[in-house]
């Protein structure tokens, strides 16, 4: 971590979904974090798909809209991907320092990446000592055409990039400012967006098991576009309103919403059957959900009854001083659950690791 004395500077975390971007700009105070930018711009589906930008200039024009419509003047960011060409791996290695891990990270690699070592970037955190001159690793690799896709479009919106993280951690670092760890407690924090979901059990802050599943809430909004005939955005508007005081769901879009769900319910407990069998003797205590779609009408509901593991949602800004005068506290509410992971990039600042 760097530190920073004086005159803090602000950072922008740009979370580039597959649904919408989203814009959140932070500034660190002597008591914590300030709220200085929100705001999300939409993508239409296809834009996306499995984590790879397919129409760049789509997301330029996003970019480039949140900037002017929220008068941004950071230019360096902190942006994230996820999905199938991200490799997290716990390995072990021979006890080295960090150093020599740097030296010889590429060669270790190598026997663990399903891709050629010299198509990703590899990177890695030590975890601890594990078996006898053997320390646990977490290795990182993630596609560099993937890299330069996100890293080229900022580039051409005028931004720097300054780190690409992963949207797992990115939601750890999130989860870490506004909410205190239990000693010893074991933490599934799970990101719900469209089209992953991104898992990451934590224990004391450290990060034990990732996965992401490619599901979310587009399955719903297909789901309910292909049983009732409507279009994408009717589809979108009626599965956001279900639960809502005052609105009058038809049935049988409660019923689709409750298939989903169970079905995104049962992905997760085989995540977590999985994470049980590599972790032997450790159990989640709980929960946390956060991305838009973990407000699905009873989703939270629906997860924990399942896996018999009390859920809550996470508020992202729990402890992120917010005025009032500037930004609507119903404005905050309506984009918080799907901030998580714009959050967690504009805690990191310029030279992290
Ligand atoms: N009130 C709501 N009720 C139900 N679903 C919602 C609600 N608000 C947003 N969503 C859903 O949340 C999803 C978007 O969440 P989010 O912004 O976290 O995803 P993303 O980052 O764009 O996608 P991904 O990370 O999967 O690429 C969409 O499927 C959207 O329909
Ligand atoms: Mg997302």
């Amino acid at each position: 971590m760097k530190l920073s004395f004086g005159k803090a500077k602000s950072s922008v975390g740009l979370d580039i979904g597959s649904s919408s971007i989203k814009l959140v700009e932070l500034k660190q105070t002597k008591k914590g974090y300030r709220l200085i930018n929100l705001g999300l711009a939409p993508l239409s589906p296809e834009t996306i798909v499995d984590g790879a930008i397919m129409n760049s200039p789509a997301v330029l024009d996003g970019i480039k809209g949140l900037l002017a419509e929220l008068k941004v003047k950071t230019r360096d960011v902190v942006t994230s991907v996820s999905g199938t060409s991200v490799i997290i791996k716990k390995v072990n290695v021979p006890m080295m320092t960090e150093d020599e891990l740097i030296t010889q990270i590429q060669w270790e690699a190598e026997q663990y990446i399903p891709f050629d070592i010299n198509d990703v970037n590899v990177d890695f955190q030590i975890l601890g000592p594990s078996d006898e001159g053997q320390m646990s690793v977490l290795l990182v690799a993630v596609k560099k055409d993937m890299i330069n896709d996100y890293t080229g479009v900022l580039t051409e919106a005028g931004l720097n990039p300054v780190v690409v993280d992963i949207d797992a951690f990115a939601v750890g670092n999130m989860y870490e400012i506004n909410y205190p760890l239990a000693e010893g407690e074991v933490l599934a924090l799970v990101n719900i967006g469209s089209s992953f979901i991104n898992i990451n059990v934590c224990r004391d802050g450290i990060s034990i098991f990732t996965r992401d599943i490619s599901s979310g809430g587009a399955s719903y909004t297909e789901e309910i576009q292909r049983q009732l005939s409507l279009s994408y955005n009717e589809a979108e508007a009626i599965k956001k309103s279900a639960g809502v005081e005052g609105e009058n769901t038809p049935k049988e879009v409660l019923d689709i919403i409750g298939v989903v769900s169970d079905s995104i319910s049962a992905e997760f407990q085989r995540s977590m059957d999985f994470f049980g069998t590599t972790n032997p003797g450790v159990s989640v205590n709980r929960i946390c959900l956060c991305g838009g779609a973990s407000r699905t009408h009873g989703l939270a509901g629906v997860i924990s009854a399942r896996l018999g593991i009390p859920s809550e949602l996470v508020d992202p800004f729990k402890k992120v001083e917010c005025d009032p005068k500037i930004f609507d506290p119903k404005y905050i509410a309506n984009l918080s659950s799907a901030s998580g992971v714009a959050v967690g990039l504009a805690l990191r600042m310029a030279g992290d690791r």
